[in-house]
């Protein structure tokens, strides 16, 4: 089969590999119709390379097909319609069963002290072949694929993998009260989305900060309120406690992450590792960390006195300072992780109907052959050609 695989920094390509087979009898092979390509990705494009081996298969925003089934798997059948959450969790074990899939005690990479395996997530979560690709192989068949009807588009559904459930997460996270104000920094999908979703649950102000113009207007153009991170540049955070009544918001979601603009000290570090022997670099990225803390700082920052910051940003360092005396002083509450897809799933379906009401159908910017990943990847990254989201189309 044809995949897209990971050969180096900002070097991927698309192979022919193996086909996946059928290992354990509970497991499940889709052929995938579509594949998302996230902002995670760009971690992996970028920074990670240390924890990657040269022919890993990348991904993990499958949705498509069932083709094969093991012998015990009894929840889905050939030809149905799955979507494949990018947590590989087993679903039966304490974790799962209280809702952190991302946690799974079953698939955790213990090795690295990591949580749940990730399908096309490098060796901190699991090295498991990734879903940009024309075939997946799916462990936990009986639990883990989220079956949807057929009908309509792809696009209608491929967000239940990940960027759905991520924001649904850092909304829930955030808790907004009643009327309450949250600020979203990042735009990208997840921040854009979570916009969405607050909105939807019902946040009386919603603003977001973003520094590329068509994310910005895209927000706008869904009832965000924006500003624009190279506009506003130091006046930013008063900008935001004028418009919060003076206290700053409620809530603060960093939908950024490590990837984030504004700290040149870690590009240098994050160009560093690049530079050492793999093993040497991932010691230095486990340790000394490659995060870029703008956003973080600016959320607590912002935040008022006693308010909540939910982190879905990922990062990435064991050793980065963070303001402890104004945290502890502002009483600010902190909850972060990956999203744990399932927990969410239950509540996000109703709302993937024909009505749309967080405008899932026209949520993508680009849909692509997978052949021509190599240059998607890099236009996403680059942020050329309005690329918002990307999906590829194997
Ligand atoms: N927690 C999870 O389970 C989970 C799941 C998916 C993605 N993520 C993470 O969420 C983050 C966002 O993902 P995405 O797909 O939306 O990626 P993205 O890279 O498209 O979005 C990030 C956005 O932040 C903006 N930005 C950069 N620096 C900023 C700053 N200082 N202030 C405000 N905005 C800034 C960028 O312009 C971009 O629009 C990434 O770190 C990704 O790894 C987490
Ligand atoms: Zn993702
Ligand atoms: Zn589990």
């Amino acid at each position: 089969m044809k995949a897209l695989t990971w050969h180096g920094r900002r070097d991927v390509r698309v192979d022919s590999v193996s086909d996946p087979a059928i290992k354990d009898p509970t497991d499940v092979i889709i052929k995938v119709t579509t594949s998302g390509l996230c902002g995670s990705d760009l971690h992996l494009y970028e920074v990670l390379g240390p924890f990657l081996d040269v022919g890993d298969i990348l991904g993990h925003e499958p949705m498509g097909i069932v083709e094969g089934v093991g012998p015990e798997v009894t929840a889905v059948t050939v030809g149905d319609r799955v979507v494949i959450p990018f947590n590989v969790s087993c679903g039966t074990c304490h974790t799962c069963e209280q809702g952190l899939h991302s946690q799974c005690e079953t698939t955790q990479a213990r090795e690295y002290g990591s949580g749940a395996s990730l399908f096309g997530y490098t060796k901190l979560y699991g090295q498991v072949p990734g879903g940009q690709a024309e075939l997946l192989r799916v462990p936990f068949g009986n639990n883990l694929p989220i079956k949807v009807p057929h009908g309509p588009e792809d696009d209608r559904f491929v967000f239940l993998s990940d960027v759905l459930p991520t924001a649904w997460q850092a909304v829930e996270y955030a808790a907004v009260p009643e009327g309450g104000s949250l600020v979203v920094l990042g735009l990208g999908p997840i921040g854009d989305m979570s916009c969405r979703i607050a909105l939807h649950r019902g946040a009386s102000q919603v603003i977001g900060v973003d520094l590329v113009p068509e994310r910005l207007e895209r927000a706008r153009g869904r009832g965000v309120q924006v500003l624009d991170l190279d506009k506003h540049g130091k006046g930013l955070a008063d900008t935001i406690r004028e418009l919060t009544g003076g206290r700053g918001p409620d809530a603060v979601i960093d939908a950024v992450g490590m990837e984030a603009h504004g700290s040149p000290g870690a590009k240098l570090a994050a160009q560093a590792t690049n530079l050492l022997p793999s093993a040497v670099a991932a010691k230095l990225m486990e340790h000394v960390g490659v995060d870029r803390l703008h956003a973080l700082y600016l959320a607590i920052d912002i935040v008022r006195r006693g308010g909540t910051i939910s982190l879905s940003g990922v990062y990435g360092g064991q050793t980065d300072p963070l303001p402890l005396l104004t945290m502890f002083d502002k009483q600010i509450q902190l909850r972060m992780g990956q999203a744990n897809v399932h927990r969410w799933a239950g509540d996000i379906l109703p709302l993937l109907t024909d009505d749309d009401p967080l405008g899932v159908d026209t949520f993508a910017t680009h849909h692509v052959p997978l052949d021509d990943a190599p240059a998607a990847y890099e236009m996403f990254q680059k942020k050329r050609n309005g690329a918002v989201k990307v999906l590829f189309k194997p």
